[in-house]
């Protein structure tokens, strides 16, 4: 096993107007892209190369990663015209894969698990596919594995929102956590040149023929679909990676910033290269500022993502935001999500001064790239 290929090609509908400008797989998740984590964790598990089936914006995540080098693994790229759908992306890639067992990683999931002891059971339990479970309090809207608990052989796949309860009492369950080791053999179930998806159409019938396992990982889990997920994930890895620090520290704060020291910082926060923060601001708790960030006085800053190059103004005031890179936030402007609901500014917008943007609940406010926002919704 040295081999694994991650799912890099969606649309990514569900966190637009942030995938419009930036594939799905490059999100930034404390400010290194989704895939990229992947990657150094599969590297962690002895893998020495990576196929990216990419597809949706190919050319911005292949001139990202280039051949893998800066990483420290071979990354090659399958040839997706149009998205083929989670089984037909692996079909493309079956002569590079048809020599031993591989990972399958969806490429939208935050996780710190490392799979040698999933490969271990994997090899020992003669299935074409064991998938990565959690268990988790409430599985409606995931895809939830009926198994044997003693031998984690799977009884039935039940994709996203396909489960209901017995009884309608909801109890734990083992749900897809969208990481898998296959055999070659996977690939005599899909047929070529057809959209198909890995979860609908494939595992259902390796479940048929008794083929399929699970294994339960431990660490953290998120997948990051939809915008609130993306903020809870991220929060999630942040303090995964503090506590996993060999140094105790309480935030991730790069050396090459400049912080005034009228500013307060409330752990935990992640702030990156080059980023300005003058004075009298409140910056955190659970604020994940990218690289070369400029923040002026008295600007308060909660439980919100702002990606790279973007330049915030004073006496603003953000909480329960994604902002994308390349933002311009004038002075005095309020940028407010409500619970799930959250304001999103993909790359390039402006924010006019005295402008506020208060999300209700069940309303969240997304503007798309390259808008000047000169109108207040409150
Ligand atoms: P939504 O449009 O919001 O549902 O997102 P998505 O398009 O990413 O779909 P989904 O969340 O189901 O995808 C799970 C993983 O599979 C993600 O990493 C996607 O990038 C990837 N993926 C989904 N469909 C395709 C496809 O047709 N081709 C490739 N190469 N990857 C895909």
């Amino acid at each position: 096993m040295v081999k694994g290929i991650i799912l890099s090609g969606g649309f990514g509908t569900r966190l637009r107007p942030l995938t419009c400008t930036i594939p799905k797989s490059l999100i930034p998740v404390v400010n290194k892209p989704v895939i990229e984590r992947q990657i150094l964790l599969l590297k962690s598990t002895g893998v020495k190369e990576v196929v990216l089936a990419v597809s949706v914006m190919s050319d911005i995540v292949k001139n990202y990663f280039k051949d893998g080098e800066k990483l420290g693994i071979k990354i090659s790229y399958t040839n997706e015209k149009h998205p083929m759908g989670t089984a037909g992306a692996i079909k493309l890639a079956e002569s590079n894969l048809d020599n031993d067992n591989f990972f399958m990683l969806n490429g939208d999931v935050i996780l710190n698990y490392n799979f040698k002891e999933m490969l271990n059971f994997h090899e020992k339990s003669n299935g074409i596919g064991t998938i990565a479970s959690k268990i988790v309090e409430d599985p409606s809207p995931y895809g939830v594995l009926i198994v044997d608990s003693k031998t984690n052989q799977l009884y039935k796949f039940l994709e996203k929102n396909k489960y209901s309860p017995p009884n309608g009492k909801i109890i734990p369950m083992p749900v897809n956590a969208g990481v898998y080791i296959l055999e070659p053999d996977i690939f005599s179930y899909i047929k070529p040149n057809k959209k198909t998806s890995i979860e609908l159409d494939i595992f259902p019938k390796v479940v048929v023929d008794k083929k399929m396992y699970h294994f339960p990982i431990t660490g953290i889990w998120k997948d990051i679909g939809k915008p609130y997920e993306l903020l809870e994930g991220s929060i999630l890895l942040m303090n995964d990676l503090l506590k996993n620090l060999k140094e105790k520290r309480k935030s991730l704060i790069d050396n090459s910033t400049d912080i005034n020291p009228t500013t307060k910082i409330f752990p935990p926060c992640t702030i990156g290269e080059n980023v300005v923060i003058r004075g009298m601001c409140n910056i955190g708790p659970n604020a994940i500022i990218g690289d070369n960030v400029y923040i002026d006085e008295s600007t308060i800053i909660k439980e919100s993502l702002i990606y790279n190059d973007t330049y915030i103004s004073k006496n603003v005031d953000i909480q329960k935001a994604i902002i994308s890179d390349n933002c311009l936030i004038e002075d005095h402007v309020q940028l407010r999500g409500k619970n799930e609901n959250l304001v999103i500014l993909a790359s390039y917008v402006k924010v006019l001064r005295n402008i506020k943007l208060i999300a209700k609940e069940g309303e969240p406010i997304n503007f798309c790239h390259h808008v000047e926002v000169n109108e207040s919704l409150i």
